[in-house]
């Protein structure tokens, strides 16, 4: 039994930010129906292809758990089979430009009448008002959604972040809101529409920064390193390098092996509950008591000397080491892990954040598993479907066509060649 046994999903995403959210419907028990174009599919499958003639990892890392039908939505037969499946699922999710759906004749109120139980769920690049007709990607949705302003040095141009806080990020605002709504309609019995739009699923993730704008009319950013340095604030949130994002300074320090590894760092907060642990450690017991040293404000003006001086403890030891010795003393660190040494680690692969997966034209390849563990709903990923792979399957034993029903319907050419 998983958590949303029984719940049928008719899947119109593609690209990323539509697939992590059905994904992750999928991993939680949903049957989920992918359409795709006849003969094309979603764009990502034959997108940064490393293994020439499959599927590539972009599209089968974001597509476990899911069936696939080739169904051409525009053509007539289509119609009819996308009617039927409306009809039967529980949920529509689509991230298509700004009014594809109801370009193919399928707005909400039609929707709702086929049926008044579904929840249509999409993702857009914006909400509604001048920007809303904009088609939107990753990054564009990190600079419209503060992040890439508050990311990066100070004095160098705003950054986007690999973190695809655009994408999946608000893919699992997404999946938030319909199993929400699904709750709801538990009570009331009717769907609903449901709206994630990127930028604002983004100024969601960054939502400490804009707390800092509204702190910034009152006075300095005392704990953003640039206050200790004397450089004066501007009117808004500036970038704050590896600064902490809270009340406890932190930085990302160098560690063994820094000249020739570009991984070998750890981040470092200097928490105040550990201050003594932390001189103890670095071979500065005076500072415990040092005017100027001993309290977290009297230190804010020297982070920079306090960091330079952890640094050259956390210098003479690997970042592994740098984590087996604060640990136990409860100091905050964290090892800049590369992505070799995250699809390598061995806990993340007993817990299943880390999997493999079989797959008939590329053979077996790691992905990432389910983030979200749960003790009554386990997750076990299975492979992406291939384009099509399910068609004929969906067509008979969801929707019911059989015999001469079914051969009209794959004649018309709606939907592939259903093999
Ligand atoms: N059968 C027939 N037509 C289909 C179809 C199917 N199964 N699936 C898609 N199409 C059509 C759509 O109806 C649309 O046609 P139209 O423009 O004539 O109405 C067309 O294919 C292309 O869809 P679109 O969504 O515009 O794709 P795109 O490649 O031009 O744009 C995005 C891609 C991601 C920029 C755009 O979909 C978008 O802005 N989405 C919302 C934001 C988003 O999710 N962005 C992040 C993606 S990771």
């Amino acid at each position: 039994m998983k958590a949303l046994e029984g719940i049928k999903v008719l899947d119109f995403t593609h690209v990323q930010s539509g697939p992590t959210c059905t994904q992750l419907l999928g991993w939680f028990g949903a049957d989920v129906i992918k359409v795709e174009r006849p003969g094309v599919g979603d764009a990502t499958r034959k997108q940064l292809v490393d293994v020439p003639g499959a599927d590539s990892l972009y599209f089968t890392m974001l597509n476990h758990n899911k069936r696939s039908i080739e169904l051409n939505s525009k053509n007539e037969t289509g119609k009819e089979i996308l009617t039927r499946l409306i009809e039967v699922c529980d949920v529509l999710v689509e991230n298509f430009a700004p009014g594809a759906l109801d370009r193919m004749g399928f707005d909400w109120e039609t929707i709702q009448k086929i049926n008044p139980r579904i929840i249509v769920a999409s993702v857009k690049g914006f909400g509604p008002g001048k920007y809303e007709d904009c088609k939107v990607y990753e990054n564009v949705a990190q600079c419209a959604g503060g992040s890439a302003s508050t990311t990066g040095f100070l004095d160098g141009p705003p950054l986007v972040t690999g973190a695809q806080i655009g994408d999946s990020g608000t893919g699992l605002h997404l999946c938030l809101g319909i199993v929400t709504a699904l709750y709801q309609r538990e009570k009331t019995g009717r769907g609903q529409k449901v709206l994630a739009p990127m930028q604002d699923s983004v100024i969601n993730l960054c939502r400490v920064k804009l707390r800092d704008q509204q702190r910034l009319e009152k006075g300095p950013l005392t704990e953003y390193s640039q206050y200790g340095e004397g450089i004066p604030f501007g009117d808004a949130t500036p970038r704050a390098g590896n600064d902490s994002g809270g009340g406890q300074p932190g930085r990302i320090l160098k560690c063994k092996g820094w000249e020739t590894d570009p991984n070998a760092y750890t981040y470092f907060i200097t928490q105040a509950a550990i201050w003594e642990k932390i001189c103890d450690v670095i071979g500065e017991p005076e500072w415990k008591t040092k005017p100027g040293y001993a309290t977290p404000p009297e230190r804010l003006d020297k982070l920079n000397e306090i960091f330079g001086r952890i640094e050259q403890w956390t210098m003479t030891k690997t970042k592994f080491e740098v984590m087996d010795i604060c640990n136990p003393l409860d100091i905050p660190v964290g090892p800049i892990l590369s992505t070799r040494e995250i699809i390598e680690d061995e806990g993340l692969r007993a817990t299943g954040t880390i999997v493999e997966v079989d797959h008939p034209e590329r053979g077996r390849y790691a992905s990432v598993g389910c983030p979200i563990k749960m003790s009554d709903s386990p997750v076990e990923v299975t492979r992406s479907p291939l384009l099509g792979e399910h068609t004929r399957e969906i067509l008979s034993g969801v929707l019911g066509y059989s015999g001469a029903e079914l051969d009209r319907v794959i004649a018309s050419g709606a939907v592939g060649k259903a093999s």
